[in-house]
């Protein structure tokens, strides 16, 4: 079975799924509250008509071992640039994503920011829900997913900040957020900065090319929070989905779920412990003309919990919001011709979030 076939459009459908999606909408307490609530089973919005497909899916993991690539950046500067460099372009061709170690962020401050994630998911619901909100073009906004049509509503919360520029911007934060956030977020700048150089190198260009592209500068920061679920076979924490930036950088808790396709293959991203995980999104696959793929990946529910993750997404900022990115001309050649056309950021969200609504991939509409 090919991932495209496999879409989470299919939701049970039923004349009350509007108003119940309505009702949890205004509860602003998210997943979260149902579970507090007691509940012992999974409501139906949660439900998709191929929950007997995700249960088939569970148990399909790769046998032979294989698993997401460890990249170790020790020493990355001098004697073992090559081969980490070597080792990035191989794991972005072949996985779109790898785990990396000894990257520099401090891990009190990696732990400070799940913590952060929990608390702030875990304070009453009077103190978060003025934070609720749909609305995508807030600084910070705090929500559940729920999909008004074709898709499930998933088991997980979700508190999300974006920035143009971290630094001055932090204020916005919950308090509860604010300072282990901003310390965090500070570090993975700078590790993404070192990731654009190495990424850049991969593609044989010169060290500083993504960075003079300025398509990695503004984030959204994403905290997730994944309840435990009572009937975990019949939802997911997150469809399938690649993401629709340039880059991504994912903390995740001690608890599984995560998995990427490979290869016909669900594989489990197996938490380990001091390692954050690169994402190559769908821009980046643009620009590179294919030679760096984008990951799908997806979040399975779990019987425990919560699961906390944090996620921050690269991808342009407000100055360059309309600039078109396409292919990078000096990776042409008569074998290697444009396969895309060029695009924003604004406009690919847009396109994505109409394939995304109904569960298929959008970048391949985007070939030439
Ligand atoms: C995302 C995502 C994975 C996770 O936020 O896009 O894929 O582990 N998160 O929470
Ligand atoms: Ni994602």
């Amino acid at each position: 079975m090919s991932s495209q076939e496999y879409v989470g459009l299919d939701v049970l459908d039923y004349d009350d799924r509007g108003r119940e999606l309505s009702e949890l909408i205004s509860t602003k307490a998210g997943v979260k509250g149902l579970v507090d609530s007691g509940i012992h089973k999974v409501p139906r919005v949660f439900l998709s008509s191929a929950d007997v497909k995700h249960q088939l899916e569970r148990t399909s993991y790769d046998g032979t071992g294989n698993h997401v690539p460890i990249i170790d950046l020790k020493d990355y500067e001098d004697k073992r640039r090559r081969n980490i460099v070597h080792e990035i372009l191989q794991a972005s061709k072949k996985w779109g994503v790898f785990q990396i170690i000894n990257h520099e962020v401090p891990s009190v401050l990696m732990k400070n920011m799940l913590g952060c994630v929990y608390e702030f998911h875990e304070q009453p619901k009077e103190l978060k829900e003025g934070f609720y909100s749909h609305d995508s073009t807030r600084k910070v906004w705090y929500y559940a997913t729920v999909q008004p049509v074709r898709r499930a509503a998933f088991w997980k919360d979700t508190i999300a900040c974006q920035f143009e520029d971290m630094t001055t911007d932090f204020e916005a934060l919950p308090l509860i957020c604010r300072n282990p956030m901003s310390d965090y977020v500070k570090h993975i700048v700078e590790l993404k900065v070192k990731l654009c150089k190495l990424l850049s190198e991969a593609l044989g260009l010169e060290s500083n090319h993504l960075e003079l592209m300025e398509c990695m500068e503004a984030r959204k920061v994403v905290g997730h929070y994944y309840p435990p679920c009572p009937e975990p076979d019949l939802t997911l924490g997150s469809a399938h989905h690649t993401d629709p930036y340039f880059l991504t950088i994912l903390l995740q808790s001690d608890i599984g779920g995560l998995q990427v396709f490979h290869q016909d293959q669900w594989i489990d991203l197996q938490p380990m412990e001091g390692a954050l995980i690169v994402m190559i999104g769908d821009l980046l696959q643009l620009i590179s003309n294919d030679l760096l793929r984008s990951v799908e990946h997806r979040v399975l529910a779990n019987r425990i919990g919560p699961r906390l993750s944090a996620a921050c997404f690269f991808s342009t900022n407000g100055r360059n919001k309309d600039r078109k990115y396409g292919p990078i001309k000096e990776l042409f050649s008569e074998k290697n011709p444009a396969l895309y056309k060029e695009i924003s950021q604004a406009e690919y969200y847009k396109h994505y979030s109409v394939y995304e609504s109904c569960g298929s991939k959008s970048l391949p509409h985007l070939k030439l």
